[in-house]
Order: C-alpha cells, then sequence, then structure tokens
C-alpha cells in the first residue's frame, strides 16, 4: 500500500476526504494485485465453475446439456451473434450460458474478446466461470485463449478502490475448456491474455485515480515501487533536475502548480537487444488549462485523465520483462498538472525548452506539446532507433476520430505500420491523419522560433507537426488517444470511465519492434 499524496494545501484536501469517507489509505493501482489472484486453467468441464459459457456460431452443434433445438432457440430469441448471450439454469451447477460468436466464417480476435467481454457481463453475479472456446480456424488456439481472457477480465473491471465496496463480483477463477491437443496453445494464450489484461486495468487505474490521489510525485513513487520488480530501471528527475537540464516545457506548464513536477524515466534493457524503442508520454495529473481555463463542463470533468498516455507507457513497461520483450525500451513519463494560479504562466510568455528552442506559449491549454517537447529532444539527443509518443493531446483528434478510434500521426511509414498492426491485434483502433506540412506556418511565432497553437482548423494535425519539430528527424509515430482514453457508455470490455487505451497497444507494439529501414 502506498501512502496518500503528502504536500500543501492538497495534503489537507485529501485528509479531509479521508476523514470524510473513512479511507485510510489508497492504492492507485488496486486492481493489479487483485487479477493476479485469478486463477486460470485449461482442462475439461468441471463442476466447481458457478456458470459455463459455450461460445456458439449460429446452427454450430450445441452442448449436449441444450435440450432444445435452433428453432427454438431462435424462437427464445438467441441468434448467436456476437455479445448475445443466453442463460440456461440447470437441475445441478454449474448453470449453462450460451454465448453468440456469430457465424464461424466471419470469426476474428476482436469478436471473440467482444463475445467473452458479453459472457463476463451476463454472469455478473459470479467470480467463478468456465468458458468452452470451439476450434476457431481463423483464429489460432493461442490467440483464441488470449482474447477471450482479456474480454472477461477486462469487462468485469470497475475503479471502486474509492467506494464502500467492490461494485461488481471480481473473477476468482476461470477454466477454459478446449480439445486436448489445443491446450498447450490455449494455456500459452491465456497467461499473455492476463498479462495484457493486468496492464489494461493497471493504466485504467492510474486514469480513473483523483488528481489529488495521483500527484505527479505520486505516479514517480508507483514507478519507484513497482519498476525493479519488473525489470525496469526508473530514474526520478525533480524541479531541480529539470531546471539544470533546460526541460522549459514541462517546467512552464508547472508554474501555476503547488505540486511538483516530475520525469520519470524507464529503462527495459534486455541482454542483446533488438533494437531500440522509446516511448513519450504525456502525463498532465489534471488539466485545467492553465489561464486559459477550461469551462466547467463534462470534458473538463475528465481531465484526470490527461496523463493516461503516461500511464499507458508504465503499465506496458511493467509487462516487458514478464512477456520476454527482445527490445530495449525507453520511457519517458512527462508530469505535472496545468493550473491556473499567480504564478502560472501567461498568454505570450516564451519558454526555452530542452535544447534551446523558444516556445510562444498562445494558449496555456495547449499544454501537453510543451511537456512532450522536452522528452522529444531528450529521446533524439540520447538515440534511439524510433520514438512514439502517446497523449491525450487535442479535442481536434476527439471530434475527428469520436471516442473508439485514436489518432496516428508521424514521419515514417514503417513506423506507422507498426502501429497499426498492434492496435489491429488488440482491438484498439487507430486511424492515421496526414502529417500536412502545408500547415506548419500556422506555429510561426512572431517573437520565438515556434508558437504552441495553430489555426482554428486540423488541430490535431498542428498538434502533431509541433511534436516532429523536436524529433531530430527520427523515424516517430504519435498517438492522439483525447477521444479514447475514455468511454461514456458501458461497451463490451470497455468500462465507462479511464479504458487504458494504449496499454496492450504499446506492449504489442515493443514485442513485434524492428527497427525502420532507412
Ligand atoms: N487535454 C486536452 C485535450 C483533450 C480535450 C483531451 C478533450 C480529451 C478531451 C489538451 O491539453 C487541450 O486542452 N487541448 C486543446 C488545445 C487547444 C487549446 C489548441 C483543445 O483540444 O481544445
Ligand atoms: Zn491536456
Ligand atoms: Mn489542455
Amino acid at each position: 500500500m502506498f501512502a496518500i499524496a503528502q504536500s500543501g494545501l492538497i495534503r489537507e484536501v485529501v485528509a479531509a476526504m479521508q476523514a470524510f469517507t473513512g479511507l485510510g489509505s489508497f492504492d492507485p493501482v488496486p486492481s493489479v494485485e487483485q487479477s493476479k489472484a485469478v486463477s486460470i486453467t485449461v482442462g475439461r468441464k468441471s463442476p466447481e465453475a458457478e456458470f459455463s459459457g459455450a461460445l456458439i456460431s449460429p446452427g454450430a452443434s450445441l452442448p449436449d446439456e441444450v435440450l432444445v433445438d435452433w428453432e427454438s432457440l431462435s424462437a427464445a430469441g438467441f441468434a448467436a451473434g456476437v455479445g448475445q448471450t443466453l442463460i440456461l439454469p440447470q437441475a445441478e451447477r454449474p448453470t449453462l450460458v450460451l454465448v453468440g460468436a456469430g457465424p464461424g466464417s466471419d470469426l476474428d480476435a476482436d469478436k471473440l474478446r467482444d463475445a467473452a467481454a458479453a459472457f463476463a457481463r451476463a454472469t455478473e453475479s459470479s467470480g467463478n466461470l468456465e468458458l468452452a472456446i470451439p476450434d476457431t480456424g481463423g483464429v489460432t488456439p493461442a490467440v483464441a485463449a488470449q482474447v477471450v481472457v482479456e474480454g472477461v477480465l477486462l469487462a468485469r473491471y470497475r475503479f471502486d478502490a474509492l467506494k464502500e465496496g467492490p461494485t461488481v463480483t471480481p473473477i476468482t477463477s476461470l477454466n477454459l475448456v478446449v480439445e486436448g491437443r489445443r491446450s498447450a496453445a490455449t494455456k500459452r494464450g491465456a497467461a499473455k491474455g492476463k498479462t495484457m489484461s493486468e496492464a489494461t486495468q493497471m493504466a485504467r487505474d492510474l486514469a480513473n485515480s483523483p488528481p489529488a490521489y495521483l500527484t505527479a510525485s505520486r505516479i514517480a513513487q508507483v514507478a519507484v515501487d513497482i519498476g525493479p520488480g519488473r525489470g525496469l530501471t526508473i530514474e526520478v528527475f525533480d524541479k531541480d533536475q529539470l531546471v539544470e537540464m533546460g526541460c522549459g516545457g514541462l517546467l512552464g506548464v508547472n508554474a501555476g502548480s503547488s505540486e511538483p513536477p516530475r520525469m520519470v524515466k524507464l529503462i527495459y534493457k534486455p541482454a542483446k537487444p533488438r533494437g531500440h524503442l522509446t516511448l513519450v508520454g504525456k502525463g498532465i495529473m489534471y488539466d485545467a488549462g492553465g489561464i486559459a481555463v477550461k469551462p466547467g463542463d463534462a470534458v473538463h470533468a475528465t481531465m484526470k485523465n490527461d496523463m493516461s498516455g503516461a500511464a499507458a507507457i508504465l503499465a506496458a513497461m511493467s509487462e516487458l520483462a514478464s512477456l520476454g520483450c527482445r527490445a530495449a525500451v525507453t520511457g519517458y513519463l512527462m508530469c505535472t498538472d496545468n493550473l491556473p494560479s499567480g504564478t502560472a504562466i501567461a498568454m505570450g510568455d516564451v519558454l526555452k525548452v530542452r535544447g534551446g528552442k523558444t516556445v510562444e506559449v498562445a494558449n496555456t491549454d495547449a499544454e501537453g506539446r510543451l511537456v512532450m517537447a522536452d522528452a522529444l529532444v531528450l529521446a533524439a539527443e540520447e538515440g534511439t532507433d524510433a520514438i512514439i509518443d502517446i497523449a491525450t493531446l487535442t479535442g481536434a483528434a476527439m471530434r475527428a476520430l469520436g471516442t473508439q478510434v485514436a489518432g496516428v500521426i508521424g514521419n515514417n511509414a514503417q513506423m506507422i505500420e507498426q502501429v497499426e498492426s498492434a492496435a489491429a491485434a488488440t482491438g484498439e483502433s487507430v486511424w492515421e491523419l496526414p502529417l500536412e506540412h502545408r500547415y506548419r506556418g500556422e506555429l510561426n511565432s512572431d517573437v520565438a522560433d515556434i508558437k504552441n497553437l495553430g489555426g482554428p482548423n486540423a488541430g490535431a494535425i498542428t498538434a502533431a507537426l509541433f511534436l516532429e519539430e523536436f524529433v531530430a528527424g527520427l523515424p516517430w509515430a504519435h498517438i492522439d488517444i483525447a477521444g479514447t482514453a475514455q468511454n461514456d457508455r458501458d461497451t463490451s470490455w470497455r468500462p465507462p470511465g479511464c479504458t487504458g487505451f494504449g496499454a496492450r497497444l504499446l506492449i504489442e507494439l515493443a514485442l513485434n519492434f524492428s527497427r525502420p529501414r532507412a
């Protein structure tokens, strides 16, 4: 357990909340420990389970316990579409659940993950499940097991650490029923699915944590606490060190806050690494907009999630060692909040970022790109084969692509493609936007080398053009998760609230990373 954030006024507020709620302490990654306790087995049907699901395509042969035919099932409204379930109580445990998987010929990993999520939702009162996975043809047994485990565990996630008790029953055991010859691959896939889910859950917990609980120093402490046990070297840079290093972007955004900034560097270095990937994450613990304070609307109310990029990196990197990643990966988390105050940066201020470029602050609410600039320069100085950044960067990306698709923009087709294939594997959708240099002039400043704001249109693109200035021409792709970091509805394996988008994508990307060819 970690102690509550301890500093300044925030400490008093949190202490008051604790007294009021009776919460003694708060662990920013509670669900990870919970999910470590999940037992996943592969084998025969077991009488231990409370609910036994069977993934079924329309017209496929039915489990023996089903005493009616397809005609009766259709008459009852069950057509085995993805997301459909039918509970069939039995004289003895377990209760049978038919879980629609859609037509066998269309079956893919995304549909299996969705179907498994529907199963977990239909059985919400039980933590003790079993699911039979048919031979899936187009999907290998390992991938089928992986995505089914992801669907079940991620659909059951709730951020209830600050509630009196759990709001859904946590999964304690999941038995996957497959034919014997598929069991080795199923076990392997299930283990990966559990690890991937843990990463997403950690990212969700971090992003869902209220800003007074998860401050910049606190997320750094989380990295220090968990990193070494997970094969990572962690370096934390405080305000004095950031001043020393000339990180004026992060320091400038932090100027309005009573909470100090932190840059967290995470280093994963396997023996004989195959390539070196650097990840840069936006870690705005809370984005009030700075002096350009945001209106008190529903979007503003989600701004505790403005560190979702940093959370995705910390969560993903936490699992690289356990998954045997062969690439070296360096991560930078750029952490501060963005608050208005008498010491905050003003419109028109000029910041000098790492490396010396000056930036006119045309809008204090375009803060993400300011903190990212320092890290991109550091990454380029250190040298790396490619840079991926991930950030809740622009409302414009959310306008363009909605809440289910993230934007990807970059200067290198191979890196874009690696992001796209990782996204396809994890069901975290991305769509490429153009790095359109004809808009670059919008960032010209009269007083500084560049300004942090483009014109009224194509905001996701001008933000990316700003970032590109700092990558020194290295292969780079930027993922804008402003829309996908938050789910307003309850859909499939994405409960409402922070989604943890990107954690699994970054793992998949790192596992399959190949150095871009010149
Ligand atoms: N964190 C926001 C982006 C954001 C907006 C994320 C909505 C999720 C939902 C970012 O720092 C921001 O405020 N961007 C401004 C930029 C503008 C001032 C150029 C925006 O998008 O409005
Ligand atoms: Zn922001
Ligand atoms: Mn902002």
